[in-house]
């Protein structure tokens, strides 16, 4: 055989090669291999969620209605819940199908929490929600001794609290072990673990403080601890699910939970008015570089980030990045793009940090700490 017949041999086995690779790939693209998968299915699930009488809370169970999803609304005031209720029933992906209800309750007392987990699992025929979200809170801005000490106490009641105890009352119906079950829960279980997910509202206000935010921004950085805290306990429940000794497995719910939480930057909601008019001019030119999004951009963003599987949720860019350079120990969305984007992100930083310095400094060597108008 000569030498050419062997090279021409070879470029058409390469081509054709390469030619099957490609259909294959093609054909697997189209019967959705490569697709992303949803680490948010909402479709046929029961949602909780709070604050979502006004805001990005209601902007979000709009999307969660369009998705499919089954929605059980909480706060105070019934009266805007119950327009809620009718525009989720006019967005509902399958109106015949789908359920929406609300629950009014005041989330800052335990007992309330408790309740609500408590008639949610009522009125989802005996099973507890899938899927908890509160989006529930408020900020009050101001400088740290102008407001009085009753409104720090306020802020983490709003923010933190109204988190903290929901995730107490589900995660303890949630994670009640197989063994301390009824008998018509186990059969309701059945043998698959159930995917079950609580997330949370944190701000990017928890990874960088500034002046202004001190009511407000420890809530939220608060919230981000108990994150990591709740995440890395699961590991012993969702852990011991798949014990091979029986009593460790009698030990474990029927439940794999998911903790996630998720860190909007400034969003344009009926609070933020009431927000601007408290917040000293120091804070607005601090902030100057955070992008301002819709109830319903900030709300699609997070569900967006949801779906794709991130643990910390960003809705913007600069909170990816204010995210990324500071995650210390929490675990990375993804391993490469999480630390090459906190290197730069920590870069960056030798350069914002002292200049948001200078910006304080200079503030209060021009006006002193009254709230002047900035600039003149
Ligand atoms: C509830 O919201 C409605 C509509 O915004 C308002 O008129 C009413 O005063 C609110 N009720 C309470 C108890 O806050
Ligand atoms: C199974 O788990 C129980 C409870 O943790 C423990 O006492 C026992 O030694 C374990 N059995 C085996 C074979 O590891
Ligand atoms: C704005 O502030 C007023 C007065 O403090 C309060 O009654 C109102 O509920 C606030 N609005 C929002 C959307 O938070």
């Amino acid at each position: 055989m000569a030498s050419g017949d062997w090279k021409e041999t070879a470029f058409l086995a390469g081509a054709v090669l390469i030619f099957l690779t490609f259909d294959v790939t093609l054909v697997l693209f189209a019967m959705g291999w490569f697709k992303p998968k949803n680490h948010f299915p909402v479709d046929g699930r029961t949602v909780l969620v709070t604050g979502a009488s006004q805001g990005m809370g209601r902007a979000a169970v709009k999307l969660l209605a369009q998705k499919g999803a089954n929605v059980v609304i909480v706060s105070r005031n019934a009266s805007k819940m119950e327009a809620v209720v009718e525009e989720m029933k006019r967005t509902a992906m399958k109106p015949q199908i789908q359920r929406f209800h609300y629950i009014s309750a005041d989330l800052a007392k335990n007992e309330e929490s408790i309740r609500v987990v408590e008639e949610v699992t009522q009125w989802n025929n005996g099973e507890p929600p899938d899927i908890v979200w509160t989006i529930a809170g408020a900020a009050h801005p101001s400088l740290f001794i102008d407001v009085d000490a009753e409104v720090l106490r306020e802020q983490m009641d709003t923010n933190y609290w109204t988190a903290a105890y929901l995730g107490h009352a589900i995660l303890r119906s949630w994670l009640k072990p197989f063994s301390k079950l009824s008998e018509s829960e186990r059969k309701a279980a059945g043998n698959a673990p159930i995917p079950r997910q609580f997330i949370m509202t944190s701000s990017v206000a928890a990874f960088a403080g500034l002046a202004g935010y001190a009511p407000y921004a420890p809530t939220k950085a608060a919230m981000r601890c108990l994150a990591d805290c709740l995440r890395s306990e699961l590991n012993l429940y969702n852990g011991a699910r798949r014990g091979t000794n029986s009593s460790v497995v009698a030990t474990a719910p029927v439940a794999d939970v998911k903790i996630r939480c998720v860190f909007p930057g400034c969003i344009l909601s009926p609070g933020f008015e009431n927000e601007s008019r408290l917040k000293h001019p120091i804070t607005k030119i601090l902030e100057d570089a955070d992008i301002q999004q819709t109830e319903e951009e900030a709300a699609k963003a997070s569900i967006k980030e949801l779906e794709g599987g991130a643990y910390f949720a960003t809705t913007q860019i600069i909170g990816s990045a204010m995210r990324a350079g500071s995650l210390q120990g929490s675990p990375r969305n993804s391993l490469i793009v999480d630390t090459l984007f906190g290197w730069l992100a920590n870069l960056l930083w030798l350069f914002i940090a002292p200049d948001m310095e200078r910006k304080a400094w200079k503030y209060g060597k021009t006006h002193g700490v009254t709230k002047g108008e900035p600039g003149k």
